[in-house]
């Protein structure tokens, strides 16, 4: 199987373009893992709670769920995107994993970024990891990067590779995700969008350059900051098994938990 990642520019609020656009691209591609942008088929920069209300969708009934399903289907592909969805409990910034069988799993971003948190509720759902074909796959969202315990909680559940849809305005994480996978020895597929929004003030400019990196922190390849790319490539996740940097260090089995409580509020 290959992984990869499509970025490109959502229209905000143009469901069914956007998801048109995401069909016509991967309906050219099998047998793959493929990552999508956070908030793919509606556009990130909602105005008020009546948008969120209007496009936020149940999973897996909604339109985006539904058409990732079927295209999952059809061409034996994995994809995980990111969408808002509307549960019983409220607005989550959410993101599935669906395969050839169906719904694999939702994740509800942990860590909420800037004016999401005037209008979704902070995710209730933990971090999770799947297995898939290509492997055991992982779920973060966006600004969870800035927050190494999502990697590192994934890994240590078993993750091979972490699924990163994105919408990423400040500049650091395609750097910071080096460390993330080097830290971890886990394989990264970020997967941002490209383009600005200009609903409000400030504007957002999403800064692209969606990316895959290697267990040893090697940025394996890297897309341009504006250009609309999708991009595949052959990998064995079987490397992220292991944790060992030489002889004497394994980066799980050297770690202190007993004096890490201050991370558990201890
Ligand atoms: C972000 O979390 N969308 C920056």
């Amino acid at each position: 199987m290959k992984i990869g990642f499509f970025q490109f520019n959502p229209d905000f609020g143009q469901k069914e373009r956007n998801l048109e656009k995401v069909n016509s691209v991967l309906r050219e591609v099998r047998d793959a893992l493929l990552v999508l942008p956070e908030f793919f088929s509606t556009g990130y920069q909602f105005i008020d709670m009546r948008e969120v209300e209007e496009f936020s969708e149940e999973i897996p009934n909604g339109p985006t769920t539904s058409a990732l399903i079927e295209i999952a289907k059809t061409n034996n592909l994995y994809i995980v995107g990111g969408l808002p969805e509307k549960s019983d409990r409220g607005y989550y910034n959410s993101a599935v994993m669906v395969g050839p069988e169906g719904l694999i799993g939702v994740y509800r971003k942990t860590h909420l970024f800037f004016e999401e948190k005037l209008f979704f509720k902070p995710g209730d759902t933990g971090f999770h990891v799947w297995q898939t074909e290509v492997g055991k796959v992982g779920v973060m969202i966006c600004f969870d990067w800035f927050f190494p315990e999502s990697a590192r909680v994934l890994a240590l559940k078993g993750a091979e590779i972490i699924a990163h849809p994105s919408n990423l305005v400040l500049p650091w994480c395609p750097q910071a995700m080096l460390v993330r996978c080097l830290e971890n020895r886990v394989y990264g597929i970020t997967c941002n969008r490209i383009g600005v929004e200009e609903r409000k003030t400030p504007p957002l400019r999403y800064i692209g350059q969606s990316q895959i990196v290697s267990p040893e922190g090697s940025l394996l390849y890297r897309a341009s900051e504006e250009d609309e790319e999708l991009y595949l490539m052959d990998l064995d996740p079987s490397s992220a098994k292991d944790k060992n940097l030489n002889p004497y260090n394994n980066v799980f089995d050297d770690r202190r938990p007993s004096y890490y409580g201050v991370l558990m509020g201890g």
